[in-house]
């Protein structure tokens, strides 16, 4: 790009506006989709147990989530992730794993996933303009509820799940490479 060209709000190498939203809208409904997928896996396992209840309040609102971005695929002509199908078998088996681990390694992996989840929302918040405000206030609010999950995870034992640092861990560094990919492919 020439010095002489003034591009004031835009770098060298930075999305446009329309990419940005692109990539914010595939990746969000990617990430949902996951999500949605990774409360199916755990309520394959612990579905009828005593945290059964607590996940599916959990996936309830995964699915409020992810038909808003459905919507929003449509609406605004979005690409959707080529790694779809790959999520949802990668989701569903993180979802069983953890569970089969028992409840409180579920709830480790909530934490794990929502915390990463909130800085992703957090990034996308701080992004967004006023001329997609819509956007932005979704992004937000769904942080919110993204939070409360941690929490939730966290008010349900996650912390004292076998092998917590480590699991949390690795999940998050997955989480992370999730939406590296889901942005992109
Ligand atoms: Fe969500
Ligand atoms: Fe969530």
């Amino acid at each position: 790009m020439s010095e002489t060209t003034p591009r004031p709000e835009r770098l060298p190498g930075d999305l446009t506006r329309e990419q940005l939203v692109d990539r914010i809208i595939r990746v969000d409904q990617a990430g949902e989709y996951g999500a949605v997928r990774i409360y199916e896996g755990q309520l394959s396992v612990l579905g009828r147990t005593p945290a059964g209840g607590v996940i599916r309040s959990m996936a309830v609102k995964e699915r409020e989530h992810l038909s808003k971005f459905n919507e929003l695929i449509v609406e605004r002509r979005v690409r959707p992730t080529a790694m779809q199908p790959f999520w949802h078998l990668a989701g569903f088996t993180l979802g069983a794993t953890t569970a089969l681990l028992g409840p409180r390694a579920a709830m480790a992996c909530t934490v794990a996933v929502e915390e990463v989840i909130d800085e992703h929302y957090a990034g996308q918040v701080a992004k967004l303009g006023d001329d997609e405000g819509e956007l932005r206030d979704i992004c937000e609010r769904y942080r919110q509820d993204e939070i409360d999950h941690r929490d939730t995870g966290l008010k349900h034992g996650a912390e004292q799940a076998p092998g917590y640092r480590a699991l949390t861990g690795a999940i998050k560094a997955g989480s992370r490479l999730a939406i590296w990919l889901s942005e992109r492919i």
